[in-house]
């Protein structure tokens, strides 16, 4: 797993399109780092699909005279915060490239802005390819790509590949390929605020001060097989089973630290009642939460439009967006030399 190196595109704008992903078996706390390059190494193995109407635009050009890398995210200069996120990601490239030069980074969420979600996946898988295919770096199996974006936010590992993908260690790898089954994800949006607390502190509260922290990490890996033999025989019934486990176990964890991180709010709470009256019609779908208070509901694309329309009469949801499995990461280069 590690990038072969080839010439530096000169001159050349490299643009790079990731799309959001949303771990069905979830990613949550880190294990121990030696180095800087083993920065977000999961302490959990996660499962996720990447989403197709959800995604990053990001090109990064050379800015040899820059004393700074800098650049642009909505059509906004980029502030000190998301700078010091796409560090990471920076530095390792020049390191592996042998490039001093600062780099100039303009980005594009293709997220709607009302949709409340994280774009820091695909954000940063995005940079990470561009980055890379800019100073020459390649990598056809995609691994130590995957590594890279994952300095810069871990859950961004998975976003390299389409699909259904599995995170343990330092990358990602597809699993199943977009096509392999037909579902939905629909995005209830209780919230478009940023997040009260990130992932990121979340996670290391969660560890050292939760005392359900180590039930979790033990429980997580047999969670785990169960998501990837369901996904694996199209048994929807059980991977949504396995999938509301992982996220109470998740979310208790976390709501076990002190002072507790608690994401849901009333609408999550309705919104997940709507999911249990639907599936006792019998049909198959579950829901999950990630860091914030929106609900993704997981069910077989034929049932995408009901699910969708029940979820906006819950008062406090917003918008509810009818999303299908997506494509990985993909990269085109503008001049040079
Ligand atoms: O990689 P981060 O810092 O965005 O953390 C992601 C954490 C969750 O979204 C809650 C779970 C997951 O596996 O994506």
């Amino acid at each position: 797993m590690s990038f072969e190196r080839g010439e530096l595109l000169i001159g050349a704008s490299v643009k790079a399109r990731a799309h959001v992903n949303i771990a069905l078996i979830k990613y949550w706390g880190k294990a121990p780092a030696r180095d800087a390059t083993e920065a977000n190494l999961p302490a959990v193995p996660s499962l996720s699909l990447s989403l197709d109407a959800l995604y990053t635009d990001t090109t990064v050009v050379f800015a040899p005279d820059a004393p700074n890398d800098f650049g642009s995210l909505n059509g906004q200069p980029m502030d000190a915060a998301t700078l010091a996120r796409c560090r990471p990601v920076l530095d390792r490239v020049r390191e592996l490239s042998d490039v001093a030069s600062r780099f100039e980074i303009i980005s594009e969420n293709h997220v709607p802005t009302a949709a409340g979600l994280a774009s820091s996946a695909s954000s940063m898988a995005a940079l990470a390819a561009a980055a890379a295919t800019l100073t020459g770096l390649t990598d056809p199996s995609g691994k130590a790509l995957s590594a890279l974006a994952r300095l810069g936010s871990g859950s961004a590992c998975r976003s390299v590949f389409g699909g259904w993908v599995s995170w343990a260690g330092h990358h990602a790898q597809p699993v199943a390929p977009r096509d392999h089954w037909d579902l939905s994800l629909v995005v209830a949006v209780v919230s478009s605020k940023p997040k009260a607390l990130s992932s990121r502190e979340a996670m290391q509260r969660t560890a050292r001060t939760s005392p359900f922290y180590a039930g979790w990490v033990q429980s997580a890996p047999a969670l785990f097989e169960e998501g990837l033999a369901a996904l694996k025989r199209r048994d929807l019934a059980l991977l949504c089973d396995v999938m509301e486990t992982s996220t109470y176990r998740m979310h208790a964890c976390a709501m076990g630290a002190r002072p507790p991180v608690l994401y849901w709010q009333s609408p999550s709470l309705a919104a997940i009642e709507v999911v249990k009256e639907l599936r006792s019609e019998g049909r198959d779908m579950g829901w999950t939460m990630d860091a914030g208070p929106n609900v993704k509901v997981l069910c077989r694309s034929a049932d995408a439009e009901d699910v969708r329309e029940a979820l906006l009469r819950v008062p406090g949801v917003g918008e509810a967006l009818i999303t299908k499995p997506g494509p990985g990461v993909r990269v085109s280069v503008k001049g040079g030399a």
